[in-house]
């Protein structure tokens, strides 16, 4: 499951932002959504000039979004991580197709919806035919909640979208919400307490401060109605 090694990192702070160090690009990434409200692709609509070393508001309460501007210690943020340490595969069940392997870790959903198109991708992996879009539909999903997988000589290989290291500032025009940070492309994430996660090539963090799976979005953000002023952009 591991990507490249790199030195973007991101470091959570109890009951504070997360420090993003290693140079890691940082850019608005909204998820566009067709006629129906459907999720179909990103879309990068903006970028920030974050420098090489940053801190995210993960508190959803700074004037400053997407950066930290101090607001965490004004409204008394609690922070805890709650989120499992398990590694993925531990984490996730799996569903045989007759073209490919399907796994699934519920707790990691973080509601860009993109496993919702034209039938569930459940469904579409138990259909012949439907490989191209069970990888792709997979290959989008914000938190790696899902992975496709062929088998090829009796081992199991991930479908892992090659991509470089990069932070997203979600926005979801359809759920008329902002979402949380898209962090892809194998960055390392450690705890507060300094334990390091499992390094995953697609993560989604929380930034509303509202999930209650932290650091890790579960989708809260809609719920809660959390926007940034950037919705629509
Ligand atoms: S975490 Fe610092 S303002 Fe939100």
């Amino acid at each position: 499951m591991e990507s490249a090694v790199s030195d973007a990192h991101v470091q959570v702070t109890e009951n504070g932002p997360y420090v993003v160090t290693g140079g890691v690009p940082l850019t608005r990434q909204t998820i566009v959504a067709d006629e129906h409200g459907d999720s179909r692709s990103w879309r990068e609509s903006g970028g920030y000039d974050a420098g090489a070393e940053y801190r995210l508001c993960r508190c959803g309460q700074s004037a400053d979004k997407p950066f930290c501007d101090g607001s965490h210690e004004r409204v008394g943020f609690e922070g805890t991580e709650t989120a499992s340490r398990a590694p993925y595969l531990q984490q996730a069940g799996e569903q045989d197709g007759p073209e490919l392997v399907l796994t699934d870790a519920q707790k990691l959903c973080a509601f860009a919806r993109f496993c919702d198109v034209d039938g569930s991708i459940w469904a579409q992996v138990e259909q012949p035919g439907t490989a191209e879009r069970v990888e792709r539909e997979a290959g989008q999903c914000v938190g790696g909640r899902l992975v496709a997988w062929k088998t090829d000589g009796g081992t199991a290989k991930d479908l892992e979208p090659e991509l470089a290291p990069s932070i997203g500032v979600v926005e979801d025009p359809a759920q008329g919400v902002s979402g949380g940070y898209r962090v892809w492309g194998g960055i390392r994430v450690t705890a507060a307490d300094g334990h390091a996660y499992e390094l995953r090539n697609r993560v989604a963090l929380c930034r509303c401060g509202a999930s209650r799976n932290k650091p890790l979005c579960d989708g809260s953000h809609a719920a809660v109605g959390f926007r940034d002023g950037h919705v629509d952009s």
